[in-house]
C-alpha cells in the first residue's frame, strides 16, 4: 500500500476550502492507504500567533479531522512539534534546498507582501520543513488543495538533490506525487472570486466555516458575490465567471458530480434558485461535522490521548528515516 502524508495549520477553524481541497479526499484516501495526517503546529507559527490560543487551535483542528471521519486507527494523526525527526530532517533541507528555489515560491511572495525584510526566516524555509514532513515517512502521495502544487515539486526537488549529493544517485527518497482531486480543489472567496478562500480573510463573509450553524450559512451564501445572468447550461459557459464558476464547483464537490451535471439540472435558471438549494446542501453537509466537533471538544483528554498515540506511531515509522538520512549526511556517532 502507498503511504500518504498530509498536513494543515492549526489556525483557526477550518473553512469550506480546507474542507472540499483536502480534508474530505484525506477521508476517502483512508480506504487503500496507509495515511498520515498532522496538524503542523511548527507551520502555524511562521506567523504572528498568540501562544495562549494555539494548543487549543491544534485540538479544534483535530476534532475537525476526527467529525469529518478520519479514524485515528489505522491512520495516524498527530501534531507536528510532538515528533522531533520533521526538525532534524527539516535542518538538512534547508542546507540542501538553494535560495534560488525557496525565492520563486508564490505562497511565501504572497503572504510576505510588501514587508518581505520584517518577516521570519522561518516563513522563507517553510517548504524545507514541508517537504521534511511527506520525506520523514518516505510517503508517497500527498493530498492538498491546488494553491500546494509548487510546494509538492520543491520538496521532489530537494529529494532528488538530496539522493545526488548524499546517495550517488539512489532513490533514498522517493519521487512524491501531489493528489489534487475534485471540482473544488480551489475554493474562492465568496466576496471575490479572484481570491482564494483563506482563514486569513479579515473578512468573515468571505468564507463559511465548518463551525457555521444554519442561519449564518445561509445568509454568506445569498450574500454572496454573483453575476446578473442566469446560470449556463455548460461548463465552457462558466468561462470568465469566476464567481459562478466557484458556487457551481462547490455544489458539485458535495454532492460528488461534475460541474456538467450541476448545470444539466440548474443552466437557464437565476441565482436565486440555485442559492437555496447550495445552502441547504451546505447545510445538511457541514452540521453533522459541526454537532460532531463540538462533542468532541468537550472531551480534551480523549483528542490528547489520539494524539499522543499518534505522536508514538509517527516516530517509530519516521526515527529510522531520519536516522538514515543523518547517517548519509555523515554526522558523527559515538
Ligand atoms: P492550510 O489551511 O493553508 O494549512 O491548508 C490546508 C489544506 O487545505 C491544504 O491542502 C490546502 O491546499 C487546502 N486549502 C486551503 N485553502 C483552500 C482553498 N481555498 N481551496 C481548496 N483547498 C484549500
Ligand atoms: N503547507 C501546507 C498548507 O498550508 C500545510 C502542510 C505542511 C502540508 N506540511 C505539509 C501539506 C505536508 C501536505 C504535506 O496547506
Amino acid at each position: 500500500m502507498q503511504r500518504i502524508f498530509s498536513g494543515i495549520q492549526p489556525t483557526g477553524i477550518p473553512h469550506l476550502g480546507n474542507y472540499l481541497g483536502a480534508i474530505r479526499n484525506w477521508v476517502k484516501l483512508q480506504d487503500d492507504h496507509d495515511c498520515i495526517y498532522c496538524a503542523v503546529d511548527l507551520h502555524a507559527i511562521t506567523v504572528a500567533h498568540d501562544p495562549k490560543t494555539l494548543a487549543q487551535a491544534t485540538r479544534e483542528m483535530v476534532a475537525a479531522l476526527l467529525a469529518s471521519g478520519i479514524d485515528p486507527q489505522p491512520s495516524i494523526v498527530f501534531h507536528q512539534s510532538a515528533v522531533t525527526a520533521h526538525l532534524r530532517l527539516a535542518w538538512i533541507f534547508e542546507c540542501v534546498v538553494r535560495i534560488g528555489w525557496l525565492n520563486r515560491m508564490t505562497q511565501f511572495k504572497d503572504k510576505a507582501g510588501k514587508d518581505r525584510e520584517n518577516v521570519s526566516a522561518g516563513l522563507y524555509t517553510y517548504p524545507a520543513l514541508m517537504a521534511a514532513d511527506i520525506l520523514a515517512y518516505h510517503a508517497t502521495r500527498v493530498p492538498v488543495g491546488d494553491d500546494q502544487r509548487q510546494h509538492l515539486e520543491l520538496a521532489n526537488d530537494i529529494g532528488q538533490k538530496f539522493n545526488f549529493d548524499f546517495c550517488g544517485g539512489e532513490p533514498f527518497f522517493p519521487l512524491i506525487e501531489p493528489v489534487i482531486l475534485g471540482p473544488a480543489a480551489r475554493v474562492m472567496s465568496l466576496r471575490d472570486g479572484a481570491k482564494k478562500m483563506s482563514k486569513s480573510d479579515p473578512s468573515d463573509q468571505s468564507r463559511i466555516n465548518l463551525t457555521d450553524d444554519a442561519d449564518t450559512i445561509v445568509l454568506k451564501i445569498r450574500r454572496a458575490k454573483t453575476d446578473p445572468q442566469p446560470l449556463p447550461s455548460e461548463p465552457a459557459g462558466l468561462e470568465g465567471r469566476p464567481e459562478a464558476r466557484n458556487l457551481v464547483g462547490i455544489y458539485a464537490a458535495l454532492e460528488d458530480i461534475d460541474h456538467a451535471a450541476v448545470l444539466r439540472e440548474y443552466g437557464g435558471r437565476g441565482f436565486g434558485d440555485f442559492k437555496g438549494a447550495l445552502s441547504a446542501l451546505l447545510v445538511a453537509k457541514l452540521s453533522p461535522i459541526a454537532d460532531e466537533m463540538r462533542r468532541l471538544l468537550a472531551d480534551p483528554a480523549t483528542i490528547d490521548a489520539i494524539l499522543r498515540d499518534g505522536a508514538q506511531r509517527a516516530a517509530a515509522l519516521a526515527d529510522p528515516i531520519v536516522q538514515q538520512a543523518e547517517r548519509l549526511v555523515g554526522y558523527l556517532r559515538v
